[in-house]
């Protein structure tokens, strides 16, 4: 019998992808690169890329809330010929209704890329094991690797270089923190984490970054000391997504660690203020300095959107 001339996604083979679930699954060279497309995505919007996903369809899973990360995933699909479809908890159910594993063998015969953003990092390593289509970490407990992608765009694009700084983490020990000891195996940087002994980040993602050699990376207590020569000062919500409820013990133990004008004044006079978004005005970062002259968090903002779609096609190369 001749093969149906109409080609559709198969069960039968499975077929070469690639995920992206932590920074470590691109190489320093893989970074780079992803970079320099970003920046030529930005700077030039027409590129034929219009088309890479074309007749594509990819699923947004969020089981938490998501301003940047949806949208500008969604755009980026738009932007490259293919479709999201959002799906929030109350439908598929990831886990409850079925095994994880499962749904990704189902999810795999009729989407061409999964995007999920969920609690727990080994669901999503779980989704990726059995999926045969390519999965993205939009952000776990654990971490955040698309922002970090972005951020270091912004980075670069405000210092001229993407390594050889110093970057001063200030407040909660999370997500992006664990992102940014990852991103710190691969690229050498300077990158100190002001935090309390209560708020510490992941300790085995910490002593891979501090073995990995690559990067100067230490924990500080003394936010005032850490900034000193600070060319990047980074800062996010004290409690994230999921962990409301520590939220009074948390500003309790980060009280200290604001990002205020006092603070600022005493890293580079040239240093930028960064923050994830959404910020909490008031509490890890005043008004004064998220609107102020060294704040580059709404470019941060937009790099998402190009860096979603450099990390999507840098996917597809294989
Ligand atoms: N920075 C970030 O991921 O924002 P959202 O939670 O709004 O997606
Ligand atoms: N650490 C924050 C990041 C939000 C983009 C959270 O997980 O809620």
């Amino acid at each position: 019998m001749n093969p149906s001339p109409i080609s559709r996604p198969s069960g039968a083979e499975p077929r070469h992808h690639r995920d992206f679930l932590t920074e470590l699954d691109f190489t320093r060279d893989e970074v780079i690169e992803t970079l320099a497309l970003a920046r030529e995505l930005k700077e030039l919007p027409d590129r034929p890329d219009a088309v890479a996903l074309q007749h594509q369809t990819w699923g947004m899973i969020f089981h938490k809330p998501s301003l940047r990360t949806r949208i500008s995933f969604e755009v980026a699909l738009n932007q490259l010929g293919g479709r999201g479809i959002y799906i929030t908890d109350n439908e598929i159910q990831l886990g409850k209704r079925e095994t994880i594993a499962d749904a990704a063998r189902v999810l795999s015969r009729y989407l061409n890329g999964i995007i999920i953003r969920t609690f727990s990092q080994t669901d999503v390593e779980e989704l990726a094991k059995y999926a045969d289509i390519p999965v993205i970490n939009a952000l776990t407990d654990l971490l955040h690797p698309c922002q970090i992608m972005s951020d270091i765009l912004t980075i670069y694009e405000k210092l001229g270089r993407y390594e050889n700084f110093k970057l001063v983490y200030i407040g909660d020990g999370n997500n992006i923190t664990n992102s940014f000891l990852n991103l710190s195996t691969l690229l050498g940087i300077e990158l100190v984490v002001a935090t309390s002994p209560d708020t510490l980040p992941d300790m085995q993602v910490f002593e891979r970054a501090q073995k990995a050699g690559s990067s100067r990376v230490v924990i500080s207590h003394e936010p005032d000391e850490a900034v000193r020569g600070a060319h990047v000062i980074y800062t996010d919500v004290w409690a994230s997504m999921g962990q409301k409820d520590q939220f009074m013990a948390k500003e309790q133990a980060l009280r200290a660690f604001q990002v205020n004008k006092e603070l600022v004044k005493k890293a580079d006079k040239d240093c930028i203020v960064m923050h994830c978004l959404p910020a909490e005005r008031g509490r890890e970062i005043t008004d004064e300095m998220m609107d102020g002259p060294h704040s580059v968090v709404f470019d941060q903002a937009e790099n998402r959107l190009h860096m979603q779609k450099a990390i999507i096609l840098k996917l597809l190369e294989g």
